[in-house]
């Protein structure tokens, strides 16, 4: 299926995931642009406001602009913040996502939608799609009843399991690489996690990938992240390198150290083969797309 003159619908697009694949699915695309609490989405698409919590509104938002595709980017995305209210983070992350399901099947509209590698307990990495998820946190059960009610509703759908994402982040919400760059042009130090492994992916190459998935026809779940497997400490050396940081600022840390309300995974890498050899995705490099990116934020 061909994205060029779709109808498109994405949700969270005040996020650092929805802001990009918006401003990517820019012009070629009409793009309907959900925000919830913060008003800022990519000028040229339509924005509409949507809490997903209100089941009325979301259906009401999806039969008026009857999207070809949605792509289903919002979520209560901070794993604490979902510990501490369990039943908004149900309602938000597995209940809307049920419901934009089978609206998507009755419009004949295509879904995707994106989790976490959070769904596994991180006790061996590497996974594979078919591997037992077994998450140790509300948002990583959240984001894993939501990826069976979509793969259970819709033949069509897609789910894309993603790692840790870094880019420039949306307006009002960035990422781990803005959070680190903040602290350190600031002159503060940051602690980061010397024993967490993940296979931490571009924005921009998670958005191409998503692209790639509707424009391929792939159906069912896939890993997509990127293709070196680093702790957040490694991250960081990574980041000091690409913008001229100082790297003393940088504090290791054991996560045995720090105590979360969350509970997170010590490896939850995602081993990528099915969808690499289903398209011709292949994620940048690391030490290459931080320089992009000091050279973009300079
Ligand atoms: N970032 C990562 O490292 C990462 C890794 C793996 C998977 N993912 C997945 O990727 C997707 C996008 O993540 P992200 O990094 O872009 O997250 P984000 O920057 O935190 O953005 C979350 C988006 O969801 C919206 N949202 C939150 N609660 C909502 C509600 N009740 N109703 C409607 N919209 C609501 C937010 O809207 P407002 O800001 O306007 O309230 C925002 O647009 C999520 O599904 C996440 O699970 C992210």
């Amino acid at each position: 299926m061909r994205l060029d003159s779709m109808r498109v619908l994405v949700t969270g697009a005040s996020g650092s995931l929805g802001w990009a694949l918006s401003r990517k699915l820019l012009p070629g695309c009409e793009v309907v642009a959900t925000y919830n609490s913060h008003p800022s989405v990519p000028a040229g698409t339509e924005a509409l406001r949507l809490d997903l919590s209100d089941r009325d509104a979301l259906g009401d938002l999806c039969r008026q602009n009857k999207p070809d595709v949605i792509f289903h980017c919002a979520a209560m995305t901070n794993p604490d913040e979902c510990e501490q209210d369990s039943r908004r983070a149900l309602r938000v992350n597995f209940e809307a996502t049920l419901e934009i399901a089978r609206i998507a099947k009755d419009m004949g509209s295509r879904l995707v939608f994106t989790s976490t590698d959070l769904v596994f307990d991180g006790s061996k990495g590497d996974y594979r799609e078919d591997d037992a998820a077994r998450p140790l946190s509300i948002y990583g059960m959240s984001k894993l009843r939501a990826e069976e009610a979509v793969l259970g509703i819709g033949a069509g759908s897609i789910v894309v399991r993603s790692s840790l994402m870094y880019g420039m982040g949306s307006e009002t919400s960035g990422t781990f690489l803005t959070r680190v760059t903040d602290a350190l042009a600031g002159g503060r130090q940051m602690k980061l996690f010397t024993d967490q492994r993940r296979n931490p992916i571009l924005v921009d190459d998670f958005v191409g990938a998503l692209m790639a998935a509707v424009e391929g026809d792939l159906s069912g779940l896939y890993h997509v992240a990127g293709r070196e497997v680093l702790t957040r400490f490694e991250f960081g050396r990574e980041v000091c390198r690409a913008f001229g940081y100082d790297e003393t600022l940088l504090v290791p840390i054991s996560m045995e150290d720090f105590s979360y309300v969350a509970a997170r995974p010590l490896d939850s890498t995602l081993n990528t083969e099915k969808f690499t050899s289903a398209t011709a995705f292949q994620p940048t490099g690391i030490a290459e797309a931080l320089a992009g990116l000091a050279a973009e934020m300079a």
